[in-house]
């Protein structure tokens, strides 16, 4: 058992906090860079109430809105360019985890040459813009850990660039920006939480910090996350979502994701599909997979999906929370199987390789551990 722990973000979490936005990136810096998506922060109105905040407080502020669900590296690089030429001395993420992470990889890169396509994986501490980051989606849980996930259009790589300069300086949770997040977003970003809640408890670098963190996280998705789905005005659900996806943040930053993320991230990378239903698609075969490494791990998975477990061996209990999970999904929409993307056999050994190459990590991080012709069977199981 050895683990490190650091989470140097500050998270300002309530109902109206991000109204304050401009008292918080005051201390950070006088011109500030919005990174944020084409349309929804504006739709929404969280653009207008971050800018009068800024405002408010005498921060000039210029806008970067090309980011893109799965960002990608040619669009980051263009952010950084923005930013270079109007000389901004910080950095906000308005929105869900692909204009968080591209806040992210857009204040790292200012400070670094070239295309941001080279720094993939873990990278040094060093200088970089300091970051807000504002989340409007109960998902990624990006603002409460390093990761800044991008896709590289040439090479198809989706994968995450990390460093301690990715932390965010002050992360805002409002869960009243997420009202607005229509229920197809809510499912699959909501489902994300679960997966960082359940992949961190069964990766084998789970350890006694990140544990209560992702059973809590498992169970708040458990318990909210439908509500959520089918009254998503509910402010109630709506926080303990935004709850749920922060600790969930802090726990994959801990202990990592295993299997699932490996193996949804090139669907996404291939295909433009939205990340958690790649998630949610490929979880029940991996999790079949797995059960003969973590049976005992997912009889308390199981507990918390509802099953009754008493008088069940590990074994058939692991089983019914495969079943479960199979239930929770269907019920918020979202797929059980690659083929509903158009995947078939063809593609799956492009799809394995991918996985193989980038995510190897995740890989061996996973409580039985997957080469890549486990890979491929994986995949071909969930067609
Ligand atoms: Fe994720």
């Amino acid at each position: 058992m050895d683990f490190s722990f650091f989470m140097p973000a500050q998270l300002i979490f309530g109902r109206g906090k991000a109204k304050e936005t401009g008292t918080y990136v005051k201390s950070l810096g006088n011109k500030a860079l919005i990174v944020t998506g084409k349309s929804s922060a504006k739709r929404a109105g969280h653009l207008d109430l971050v800018t009068k905040s800024l405002e408010k407080e005498g921060i000039d502020w210029v806008l970067f809105d090309e980011i893109e669900p799965n960002p990608l590296t040619t669009t980051i690089d263009r952010g950084i360019s923005f930013a270079r030429e109007n000389k901004v001395d910080v950095v906000i993420g308005l929105g869900g985890g692909s204009a968080m992470d591209s806040a992210k990889s857009i204040a790292f890169g200012v400070k670094r040459e070239g295309s941001i396509a080279n720094y993939f994986g873990p990278q040094p501490a060093s200088e970089a813009l300091p970051i807000v980051l504002i989340t409007t989606t109960a998902g990624t849980g990006s603002e409460a850990n390093s990761f800044a996930v991008m896709t590289n259009p040439e090479t198809h790589v989706k994968r995450a660039l990390s460093s301690p300069s990715t932390y965010a300086k002050i992360s805002i949770i409002d869960p009243e920006l997420m009202l607005t997040v229509p229920q197809k977003v809510t499912a699959s970003t909501g489902i994300d939480v679960f997966f960082h809640s359940m992949e961190s408890y069964l990766s084998k670098k789970s350890h006694p910090v990140s544990k209560p963190l992702s059973l809590e996280g498992m169970r708040l998705v458990v318990e909210n996350l439908q509500g959520a789905y089918e009254d998503g005005n509910n402010i109630e659900y709506r926080e303990r979502m935004a709850w749920a996806n922060t600790i969930a943040g802090i726990a994959i930053n801990l202990a990592g994701n295993c299997g699932i993320h490996g193996l949804g991230h090139p669907i996404s990378a291939y295909y433009d599909i939205p990340h958690g239903e790649t998630l949610a698609a490929v979880s029940l075969a991996f999790l079949r997979f797995s059960i003969s490494e973590a049976s005992e791990k997912l009889t308390e998975v199981a507990k918390i999906l509802g099953v009754q477990t008493g008088g069940l061996s590990s074994v058939k209990a692991a089983e019914k929370a495969v079943e479960a999970l199979e239930t929770f999904l269907k019920n918020i929409n979202l797929p059980t199987k690659i083929s509903a993307f158009g995947i078939t056999e063809n593609d799956i050994e492009k799809l394995a390789r991918n996985a193989y190459e980038n995510s190897i990590h995740n890989f061996k991080a996973s409580p039985r551990e997957m080469t890549l012709e486990d890979a491929i069977s994986i995949y071909r199981e969930s067609l």
